[in-house]
């Protein structure tokens, strides 16, 4: 459910009026409403309520400041992989006591960054981890909480890119091994196991593989409790959202449709017998639950090109602002922001970027368009932003934090100064390879 609607024929979100905003800001932009972001959260703590759990939000999905101070302020956690993630929720007043850290390839100046943090517990994924979180702890006099992310092997209906839950991936470490690494953890006076987590992937929109996953590592999650005093199960993030139908998904009445979804109801109610015994502390880790439909692009129309072949729409965003479909294939709804009566089009959407696989859509039928027209691209909230980039140099867009009848900036839009920051062409800082020489 989320709260951007039509009003008449035109788009809102939340009380403010999709093309005020485009007016205002200027496209292409991200447009985020925050009482969807705050209702997402809430209803899956209350789902999830009788577990008393510990939601730490997937920084990943979208990292802006002030996404992660709304979170914060609700008492929400928060799911890192990097330095640059602790940096940012420190930054955003986030607590780190409530942060996990996961990631295959952790350095040590960010283990020695999050053990200084004071942060909840890093998520190991091998044995090779550990033993350097233990040399970290050790140098700087600390006992370090670790969990161990166990890979569950269980596949789910997603991407083959965002899959982390089976065999073949580079996550986690394989049950088989576990055994061996809760002999090597006694060996270890700098580290203590506070619990185990899993994640078996993103997007994953039935219940089954969550629970299949659960209880497979059930009897290690118990081991870890009784023998080693832990004190956390975290079940990871990968609750899927409404794409095909994003815009429709905001109507209470669409989920009804939608008997075999893992709402957060449906997740927590399957899950609950399997975790309630176990008396632990449960973790979650959801990312795009949270903020995938909380968030749109708006773009603008600058051409349109009619070929007997193909027709195509192209527009001021592109695969750098928003790469998903070009990296997965991925399906996002796009809706005028002004919908107008009569004809339709179909073909591509497409943007300015120098690469055939710039296209937000093909074959796509929309309403009738006309250069100057403003689109919405919808589910934009989650890996939208978060993974844009400044190829083409393109400077990246502005966001927008939508709260009622209020709208801010929580972003600038980068200049074409940005675009250069860092660079330097001065012959001042240049450096000789001493092996080779001044003739190097
Ligand atoms: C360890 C971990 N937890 C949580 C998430 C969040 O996933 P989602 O956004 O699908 O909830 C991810 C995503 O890649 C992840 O790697």
């Amino acid at each position: 459910m989320h709260r951007f609607r039509y009003r008449g024929d035109a788009l809102f979100v939340e009380e403010v009026e999709a093309a005020r905003l485009a007016e205002r800001y200027g496209t292409p932009l991200y447009v985020y409403s925050a009482g969807t972001i705050v209702d997402h959260y809430d209803r899956l703590v209350s789902s999830l309520r009788e577990l008393h759990p510990l939601v730490c939000y997937a920084v990943k999905a979208n990292s802006n400041l002030s996404v992660l101070r709304l979170l914060a302020s609700r008492g929400c956690g928060f799911d890192l992989v990097s330095g640059g993630e602790l940096y940012r929720v420190l930054r955003a007043g986030g607590d780190p006591a409530l942060c996990t850290f996961a990631g295959v390839a952790k350095t040590s100046q960010e283990i020695t960054e999050a053990l200084e943090a004071g942060i909840y517990s890093f998520i190991v994924e091998s044995r090779e981890e550990l033993a350097a979180i233990e040399r970290v702890a050790a140098r700087l006099g600390k006992r370090a909480p670790v969990a161990l992310r166990v890979n569950p092997d269980v596949g789910a209906q997603t991407h083959a890119k965002v899959k982390t839950g089976i065999a073949e991936s580079k996550f986690g470490i394989a049950a088989e091994e576990i055994e061996e690494l809760y002999r090597q953890l006694a060996l270890f006076p700098n580290l203590f196991l506070r619990g185990i987590q899993i994640h078996i992937g993103s997007q994953i929109r039935d219940v089954e593989p969550f629970e299949e996953a659960v209880r497979r590592v059930i009897p290690l999650v118990e081991i870890a409790r009784d023998r080693f005093g832990a004190e956390f199960f975290d079940i990871g993030g990968g609750l899927g959202i409404a794409y095909e139908e994003a815009l429709q998904s905001g109507d209470p009445g669409w989920w009804e449709s939608k008997a075999q979804w893992a709402t957060p109801a449906r997740y927590a109610q399957r899950l609950r017998p399997l975790l309630e015994p176990l008396k632990l502390r449960i973790v979650v880790e959801p990312g795009r639950l949270l903020v995938g439909n909380a968030g749109i692009l708006l773009t603008r129309v600058l051409y349109r090109k009619d070929r007997p072949q193909k027709k195509f729409v192209i527009v001021d965003a592109g695969m750098n602002d928003l790469i998903r479909p070009a990296l997965y294939g991925s399906f996002h709804q796009i809706v005028p922001v002004a919908r107008r009566a009569g004809e339709s089009i179909e073909g591509d959407v497409v943007g300015p970027v120098c690469e055939s696989g710039d296209c937000f859509a093909s074959s796509r039928r929309l309403p009738w368009v006309e250069p100057g027209d403003l689109l919405a691209i919808f589910s934009a909230g989650a890996y939208g932003f978060s993974m844009a980039s400044q190829y083409n140099s393109r400077p990246r867009p502005a966001e927008v934090l939508v709260e009622g009848t209020d709208h801010r900036l929580i972003r600038r839009r980068e200049s074409y100064e940005d675009l250069v920051r860092g660079e330097q062409i001065g012959e001042d800082d240049r450096a000789t390879d001493p092996e080779r020489g001044a003739e190097g």
